[in-house]
């Protein structure tokens, strides 16, 4: 079955809303000149909350095909829960993708791949679309039993999940120790991982499932690398941190050159 990639720009916790209105306009304009086609290759921003809402303005006023979404949200509706933002304060704001369990939520925030998963069910409910991440740490890696670590997050974060659900989910796969360091997995060591999910999610659902889910691989994506890595079969996009913040250089990623 055919996958439509979908290339993802985690912001983290980078920009004002003036930064951000700027580099959406940007990212259009570039792609515009790029003659990007939005409906073979799907761009998504993933600003912090503050700019979403500037992100949704720009995106609107020119009826832009890039969509956008949040870093995090609650399990909550609402209430006291000092800080946190629901399902609802997203939508109502445009957004239709959310990343959940991303390495630096769970190494900082405790996040667990229980709660990760109750995040993604929340997102769904919403009718939104979850970025589900999962990655091992250097030590795993090392010792080689990184694809069974990956396998059990999968089989956790999924394990309250409908066969429909995962489907229409996107699955992020980030080595840790190639976040942020400049030191990407080749693309063989992203299809190893990326393959096995996919394996994974045929055993616990059924092939159709597993053909329709979209698995993206993230940890120092750039221009130079990401054509080899979108090469891969079971590599159906990136979530770049770091370059996404540069509109000419998320804009080549985008359309791998
Ligand atoms: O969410 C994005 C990932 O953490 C990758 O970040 O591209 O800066 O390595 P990076």
């Amino acid at each position: 079955m055919a996958r439509t990639p979908i290339m993802a720009g985690n912001w983290k916790m980078n920009l004002d809303h003036l930064e951000a209105n700027h580099l959406v306009q940007k990212l259009a304009l570039t792609l515009k000149d790029l003659g990007h086609d939005y409906s073979a290759t799907e761009v998504v921003v993933v600003p912090p909350f503050t700019d979403i809402r500037t992100v949704q303005t720009v995106v609107d006023a020119d009826d832009l095909p890039i969509g956008y979404g949040a870093q995090d949200v609650s399990t909550h509706d609402e209430g006291a829960y000092t800080g946190e933002v629901s399902t609802g304060m997203l939508t109502k704001l445009g957004c239709s993708y959310v990343v959940v369990g991303h390495s630096e939520r769970r190494e900082y925030h405790g996040e667990s791949n229980e709660l990760v998963g109750a995040k993604a069910k929340k997102v769904l409910d919403a009718g939104m679309t979850p970025i589900m991440c999962c990655g091992e740490a250097l030590d795993i890696r090392k010792a080689g039993t990184h694809v069974e670590y990956v396998v059990g997050q999968i089989n956790a974060m999924l394990a309250g999940l409908s066969a429909e659900e995962v489907a229409k989910s996107v699955i992020a796969y980030e080595p840790i120790w190639a976040i942020g360091t400049g030191e990407v997995a080749t693309p063989e060591d992203a299809q190893e991982v990326c393959g096995a999910i996919r394996v994974r999610i045929a055993e616990l659902y059924d092939q159709g499932v597993a053909d329709a889910v979209r698995i993206q691989y993230g940890g120092s994506v750039k221009s130079s690398n990401v054509r080899d890595i979108m090469g891969q079969p079971d590599v159906d996009g990136a979530l770049v941190g770091g370059a996404s913040l540069k509109a000419d250089e998320f804009s080549k990623i985008v359309t791998f050159l």
